[in-house]
């Protein structure tokens, strides 16, 4: 193993060729997936979720309990993002101040309603939908304390989340709808208006909001990928259990 490989990945980017903040934290995020999930990636794969879809073998009850997982998260989120309790989160979130058109309430990308149908769905078809369990407790109890002391943290997990769910998770959802769901393509996986746009929507607010960073608040931002990789890791691994 090479320095270069058991080095931290963000700590090799310092601002150098990337367009903006949010290249930096595609490019750290990008790093972290395994060369199995995406050709960008640089981790060995180890854990059955790190493998390329193809090979896995997602259950319906394990993907019901993804469901519900994720939905505590993107409920947390859309709750902070709704009444953030830090002024400064306050203010980056309004976008007051940084010249971006806009704040990051109503996106588009939010999914806590388009989650609620699905589930609404899988129960009228007598599924039993499950409780919440520990990963996604646990991460949301996490993005409450850090939404409350570092913003610049926070908005790592705003990005991963969202943007995850939009480049992996539409295929891992294409995957798994193939093989357990006769092809049915979830709400989660749709979007009012196009997607490409609403990503980019964000994208340059993000960027406008990061211009009034210092090194230091954008490196801790990019050191937060590592976690958010760690708990949607877990979230998504219930697929397979
Ligand atoms: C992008 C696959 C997990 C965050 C991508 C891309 C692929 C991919 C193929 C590239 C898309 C493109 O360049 O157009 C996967 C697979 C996963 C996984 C198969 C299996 C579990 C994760 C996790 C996170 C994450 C755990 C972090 C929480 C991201 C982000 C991007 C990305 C932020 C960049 C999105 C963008 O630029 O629009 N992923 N990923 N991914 N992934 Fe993942």
């Amino acid at each position: 193993v090479s320095a270069a490989m058991t080095e931290k990945p963000w700590k090799r980017y310092t601002g150098g060729d990337a367009k903006g903040f949010v290249d930096e934290m595609r490019l750290v995020a990008m790093k972290l997936h395994t060369r199995q999930q995406a050709q960008e990636g640089e981790m060995e794969a180890k854990a059955p979720e790190e493998q390329r879809v193809e090979e896995w073998e997602p259950t319906l009850d394990g993907y019901l309990k993804f469901l519900v997982d994720i939905k505590v998260v993107y409920d947390t989120l859309e709750q902070i993002i709704e009444k953030p309790s830090f002024p400064s989160l306050l203010r980056d979130i309004e976008c007051m101040g940084c010249g971006a058109d806009g704040e990051f309430r109503n996106t588009g990308l939010e999914r806590s309603e388009k989650l609620a149908k699905d589930l609404k769905w899988f129960e009228e078809k007598g599924y039993g939908v499950p409780e919440a369990s520990s990963p996604s407790v646990a991460y949301a109890k996490y993005l409450k304390q850090l939404s409350e002391k570092d913003p610049q943290a926070f908005i790592c997990h705003f990005y991963n989340i969202y943007f995850a769910n939009t480049a992996g998770g539409r295929i891992i959802a294409k995957k798994v709808a193939e093989k357990i769901l006769d092809s049915r393509e979830l709400e989660l996986y749709k979007w009012d208006g196009e997607l490409s746009q609403l990503l980019q929507n964000v994208r340059d607010k993000l960027n406008k909001v990061a211009e009034n960073w210092s090194r230091e608040d954008k490196n801790r931002c990019l050191g937060e990928t590592e976690i958010s990789f760690k708990f949607y890791r877990e979230i998504v691994r219930l697929m397979l259990s």
